[in-house]
């Protein structure tokens, strides 16, 4: 009685262990298995109607966050941003030069300086009075753009590559941005 009450607690527990040794390799199982659900991540399509103006839309693309941005014809001329026109993106260009014939385009919602994630201002704040983005963690300001106004970010938000096809943004192919990533 005694030995099947050990042997009973013995398999339990062995059954425990093997459950918590799955828990912790499933994900590096996963990340090293190959996926057709990666490639899918890779291209992202985003229907261009059901972003509002002056909206942001959130979703992922390779993991990262995504914002998908509508931003008003007149937002450039109406607010005069204070860009640090020395921190440029991978083409040694401002994001703004990329971006600036969309109304609606999708940067990586990542902050370049420590990786937090910023926040959509759409009507401003005390301080910036023009719709920005704001990253919490150190006072990270960006323009809707993603280049940078003020506080530690080394360089403008990063910009995926993406295309516009019929009335869908495409993120993870190559068209007015090629790869700022
Ligand atoms: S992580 Fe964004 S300002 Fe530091």
């Amino acid at each position: 009685m005694e030995a099947s009450r050990r042997d009973f607690l013995s398999i339990s527990l062995g059954g425990l262990g093997a459950l918590g040794a799955l828990g912790v390799l499933y994900p590096v199982l996963k990340t090293l298995a190959p996926s057709s659900a990666s490639s899918t991540e890779a291209r992202v399509e985003i229907d261009i109607s059901k972003v509002p103006e002056l909206g942001i839309r959130v979703t992922s693309w390779k993991g990262k966050p995504l914002f998908v941005l509508n931003l008003p014809k007149d937002l450039e001329e109406k607010y005069k941003y204070d860009v640090k026109k020395d921190s440029t993106n991978k083409t040694g260009k401002l994001n703004y030069d990329l971006l600036k014939e969309h109304r609606v385009f999708a940067l990586i919602g990542v902050c370049t300086h420590l990786g937090c994630i910023p926040l959509w201002k759409p009507e401003g704040s005390e301080s910036v009075k023009a719709p920005y983005l704001h990253c919490p963690c150190h006072g990270g300001l960006y323009t809707p753009w993603g280049d940078n106004i003020g506080g530690p970010p080394p360089r403008p938000l990063f910009v995926p590559p993406q295309k516009v096809d019929g009335g869908k943004l495409i993120v993870g192919e190559a068209g007015f941005v090629e790869d700022t990533v």
